[in-house]
């Protein structure tokens, strides 16, 4: 069989691992929920720096989307079809605390404790999925995931940050930004 070529000539992997690619469906099911649901708890969202945090993830997340199916057409294959019952249940509470708002105003700390759940769900995969490809030596796939990851740690950074009631947020992610990427550079 001829092997195609795909990104920047380099050729595509014979044998995936079917865990990481399954991973790759779930994973990319998880963000498409996400897009959904984040518009929504950003409306629910009380502070402005929580509002413009989400907002921000949010245009992250359809980048996440993207990045996923890239790493997939890089490794040449399709994107399995996968639920992420994970998501789905974090999603449900996170709808729970925006009803609850609704009768009880500011639920912002809820919405907080929420999101980084979810932000910890998808550091905790994208971290197992860091780690297969760089052992299969996928290298521009494991630079995809490993964006994906940092912009998840630094989400996740961020909630924490408003939770403790730091603020505004600008400066607050440039400082976060700043401090990956000299931890990256340490790593590198
Ligand atoms: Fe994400």
């Amino acid at each position: 069989m001829k092997s195609k070529k795909t990104i920047k000539g380099v050729t595509p992997p014979q044998n995936v691992p079917a865990s990481f690619l399954n991973k790759l469906g779930e994973m990319h099911t998880a963000e498409l929920e996400l897009t959904i649901a984040l518009p929504l708890i950003m409306v629910a969202a009380e502070s402005k720096d929580l509002k413009a945090l989400l907002k921000l993830h949010l245009k992250e997340t359809k980048g996440h989307v993207k990045a996923l199916n890239q790493v997939v057409q890089g490794l040449n294959r399709e994107m399995p079809k996968k639920p992420c019952k994970r998501m789905t249940a974090m999603i449900a509470e996170g709808v729970k605390v925006i009803g609850k708002r609704l009768i009880s105003g500011q639920q912002d700390a809820e919405l907080i404790r929420v999101g980084q759940k979810i932000e910890r769900f998808e550091m905790e995969n994208y971290k197992q999925l860091c780690t297969t490809a760089e052992h299969n030596d996928y290298a521009h796939e494991f630079a995809l995931l490993k964006s994906v990851l940092n912009q998840e740690e630094i989400a996740e950074t961020l909630l924490g940050q408003l939770a403790q009631g730091k603020g505004p947020l600008k400066p607050l992610i440039q400082k976060a930004s700043l401090k990956r990427a000299g931890a990256q550079a340490t790593e590198d």
